[in-house]
């Protein structure tokens, strides 16, 4: 007789069958090299959001696919421009620790971010004038535009990491890919 093999959620696993579900997707067979990571993580999110217009939806998941994506991410999320004050962020969809709920533009690396409208690289946030610690684990972070179909400023995606100078043009080029292509 065939002995069946139940997994935790007491689904039947068959020897060398791979639930084609979350657990498919994360670091372990994703690329080494961080480009090539990034170029794949950018299609399994534009399959994931395919036909999906929600801008909640869309960003929820970018933070959820990027965080599950990248070791030396450890703060992952939104900050998006608050429509009722035009110069303010609140925060939106975040992977991570309690976020800070409000930016003013030029405060912060996020604020100067969207003040900017430029991706902005901090190798080591005590030397950031104005930097917010949210979490004082945050060494280094990633902050980068993002603009809607008409090249509005819709928001900020921050990412920070517990390592100093954790981000480089790697990061910034796969992140603005990403977000071109999701928001744009
Ligand atoms: N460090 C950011 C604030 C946001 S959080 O760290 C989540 C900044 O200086 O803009």
């Amino acid at each position: 007789m065939v002995q069946c093999r139940i997994d935790d959620f007491g689904h039947s696993v068959e020897p060398g069958y791979r639930e084609p579900m979350a657990e498919s997707f994360n670091a372990a067979v994703l690329a080494e090299d961080r480009a090539a990571r990034y170029a794949e993580v950018a299609d399994e999110i534009a399959a994931v959001l395919d036909g999906e217009p929600n801008r909640t939806a869309r960003m929820a998941t970018v933070a959820s696919m990027l965080a599950s994506s990248f070791d030396h991410y450890f703060w992952t999320g939104f900050y998006v421009v608050d429509p009722a004050k035009g110069d303010e962020l609140v925060v939106g969809p975040y992977q991570g620790t309690l976020g800070c709920l409000r930016i003013a533009f030029g405060r912060g690396v996020c604020g100067a971010a969207a003040a900017e409208r430029r991706t902005i690289i901090v190798p080591d946030v005590e030397a950031f004038p104005g930097h917010i610690a949210c979490d004082s684990r945050s060494r280094s972070e990633i902050v980068t535009p993002v603009f809607g179909p008409g090249g509005e400023l819709i928001a900020v995606f921050d990412v920070d990491a517990v390592e100093p100078d954790a981000f480089d043009d790697r990061d910034a080029a796969g992140i603005e890919a990403i977000l071109k292509r999701t928001f744009a």
